[in-house]
């Protein structure tokens, strides 16, 4: 097998590392001391399954953050985005690292990164940097720019504090310090932006975390389009909601088989309990949730708990205001989902003729499943969709979090120019906000590699 790529490499600078230098230096009158860069991705399949304990299947794509750092000795850290929307910001090197949850602007993503690697070493004093980021991931569109500022400042800040971390170690501390934000995300932004290769997908396992390459077959291509709705999963509860939803699923299959509920985290613990098959789950699905939601009493009177205890122990700070919970929804489609990633992968592996097919209607399923049980897409993701599979795809879905952002689409590799020319005219071109927004809004994606660090040649 082949080594894994190495996280510190020379490389002969890239047009855009040249105007990041360029930018630095007429910024700060310094030349940078090196680079650190982590890429968005794409999920493929696999979605709002990874915080309940299953594997995903994303890959990393082209667009990264890429950031320019100097270091000094002053008490200082100095932060400014290459994008003007985004403010210059400043702290101190030492004391505590306070993240904005209510209105998170972009620093604070950075910020994350860089208290996680704070914390992790018990650092006091952080070294002083000057830093310059440089984003190419669409915001808020589902393909994960903001778990890549976690992890390219963790990333750098691990390089300039002199530390030393594994991959898998970086993608579990930036997983973790993302969720200063307030959002309880899993971990496959993260895992996938350290531990992606070029050239290859990845399934990703967790608990232990590891991945395993996916082959994608030749003979597709996977585009992703934006809807152009912008969703940020930190403004709003959408996305938490569903973490509760799941982890209340999890104890009440849990209490309707008499396990330990302490041991009944995640839906995939009590799979894991029960030594059960998923479609052993689907079952118990079925014989034990009711279709209707729940309400906060039912729920407290099945699991044997107070309604403060749902507060303080089930719900997060912006969950709190809930009043239903659809738990067979939720929980059929985590069960459902973590079935197709397998058949997904298998069908990679095996390379049949029809593999394309397959593949397609898996993605198919897996939409169906996030817009009927999960509920997370959005009527212009439907449209869009729907305009892919009319255009050529054998499969489309929302990827990411949803309630807006991309889709992905599988297309025969000979059809690409014909595809993307049909979404471009059926999607983009009759809306001028769409049109102006269509060049980095559609394109054809390859597997990409994964966060490292650069220092010139
Ligand atoms: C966000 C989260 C991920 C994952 C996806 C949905 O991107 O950060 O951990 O849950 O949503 O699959």
């Amino acid at each position: 097998m082949a080594n894994p790529p190495k996280l510190k490499t020379a490389v002969t600078a890239s047009e855009r590392l040249k105007n990041l230098r360029n930018t630095f230096g007429t910024r700060f009158g310094e030349a940078p001391v090196f680079y650190a860069c982590a890429p968005g991705r794409v999920n493929l399949i696999g979605e709002h399954i990874d915080y309940c304990g299953y594997a995903v299947l994303p890959m990393a794509i082209e667009q990264n953050i890429l950031t320019a750092v100097s270091m000094n000795n002053t008490n200082t850290i100095r932060l400014a985005n290459t994008n003007p929307n985004y403010k210059d910001f400043a702290l101190s090197c030492s004391g505590d690292i306070a993240i904005d949850r209510d209105n998170p602007q972009w620093h604070n993503y950075f910020l994350c990164g860089l208290k996680g690697i704070k914390e992790t070493f018990g650092i006091t004093r952080l070294t002083g940097m000057t830093c310059i980021v440089d984003g190419t991931i669409p915001p808020n569109a589902g393909l994960s720019s903001s778990s890549a500022l976690v992890c390219c400042a963790g990333l750098l800040a691990m390089e300039a504090n002199k530390k030393s971390l594994s991959k898998v170690e970086l993608a579990e501390i930036c997983a973790k310090s993302e969720r200063y934000i307030g959002t309880e995300g899993g971990g496959m932004d993260h895992s996938i932006s350290f531990l992606a290769e070029r050239g290859t997908a990845k399934l990703i396992e967790f608990q232990p975390l590891q991945t395993t390459s996916v082959k994608l077959p030749d003979a597709a291509a996977f585009v992703i389009s934006n809807c152009c709705v912008e969703m940020n999963k930190a403004t709003s509860s959408h996305f938490n909601i569903r973490v509760v939803e799941c982890l209340i699923a999890a104890k009440m299959l849990a209490r309707a088989v008499n396990l330990d509920l302490s041991r009944a985290l995640t839906l995939a613990q009590v799979q894991t309990e029960l030594n059960a098959s998923l479609d052993e789950m689907l079952a118990l699905v079925e014989e034990v949730l009711h279709y209707e939601p729940y309400s906060r009493e039912e729920i407290c009177k099945v699991l044997g708990i107070t309604a403060e205890q749902l507060s303080t122990d089930l719900l997060s700070a912006n969950t709190q205001h809930v009043t239903h919970f659809k738990l067979y929804h939720r929980a059929k489609h985590v069960y459902s989902e973590a079935a197709r990633v397998l058949q997904f992968k298998s069908v990679c592996d095996s390379d049949f003729p029809e593999s394309i097919q397959l593949l397609g209607e898996l993605m198919n399923q897996s939409h169906e499943s996030c817009r009927d049980l999960y509920e997370c897409s959005c009527p212009e993701l439907e449209q869009l969709v729907e305009i892919c599979l009319r255009s050529g795809a054998m499969g489309s879905r929302l990827t990411g979090a949803g309630w807006g952002g991309c889709a992905v689409s599988l297309i025969p590799s000979d059809s690409v120019d014909y595809f993307l020319q049909a979404v471009r005219g059926a999607y983009y071109l009759p809306d001028p906000h769409r049109a102006a927004m269509e060049k980095q809004s559609l394109f054809v994606s390859k597997p990409s590699g994964g966060a490292a660090i650069f220092l010139e040649e």
